[in-house]
């Protein structure tokens, strides 16, 4: 009995997990994804904060809701990082994070943010069996993303 549960918890497992890449690989990529969540957080945060005018009415809480979104993701991305046995990144992509009052400017570099993190999603899901539940949650998170995108680009117009 005891035997049985095991097997089908190690089965239920690697069913989670199922990918078509080698294990290194697809944690370098998912601690990419982790690191560009990190990186959006601290955009949004900082965004949210200096955000001005009559735009600051809405675009503040906009801007946090992004924040609190990006840091979802990264617990997405840190728990299949776990379960695969790597070690999550804690440091936020490099890439600098403009200071700006110009709601415009803070609105393209979250465009540029979100097709940048859809890209990487979509490197993660080729990697990854489609009947997984990694492929599923990452999928949500990729679809969520391009959401996230076009939301930009109709503020923008
Ligand atoms: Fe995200």
């Amino acid at each position: 009995m005891g035997a049985l549960l095991l097997f089908s918890h190690l089965d239920r497992r690697n069913r989670m997990i199922k990918h078509k890449i080698p294990n290194e690989a697809l944690v370098e990529h998912l601690n990419r994804a982790l690191a560009w969540e990190l990186r959006a957080m601290l955009l949004y945060a900082h965004f949210a904060e200096y955000v001005s005018g009559i735009q600051r009415l809405h675009l503040k809480t906009f801007f946090e809701g992004e924040a609190t979104e990006s840091f979802d993701h990264a617990r997405t991305v840190r728990a299949a990082i776990s379960v695969l046995g790597g070690v999550a990144v804690t440091a936020r992509d490099e890439t600098p994070i403009e200071h700006t009052t110009d709601y415009r400017v803070m609105l393209q570099e979250s465009l540029k943010t979100e097709k940048r993190a859809a890209e990487g999603y979509a490197e993660i899901l080729k990697g990854l069996d489609d009947d997984s539940d990694l492929y599923d949650d990452m999928q949500q998170i990729y679809f969520a993303e391009l959401r996230s995108v076009t939301e930009m680009e109709q503020l923008l117009d």
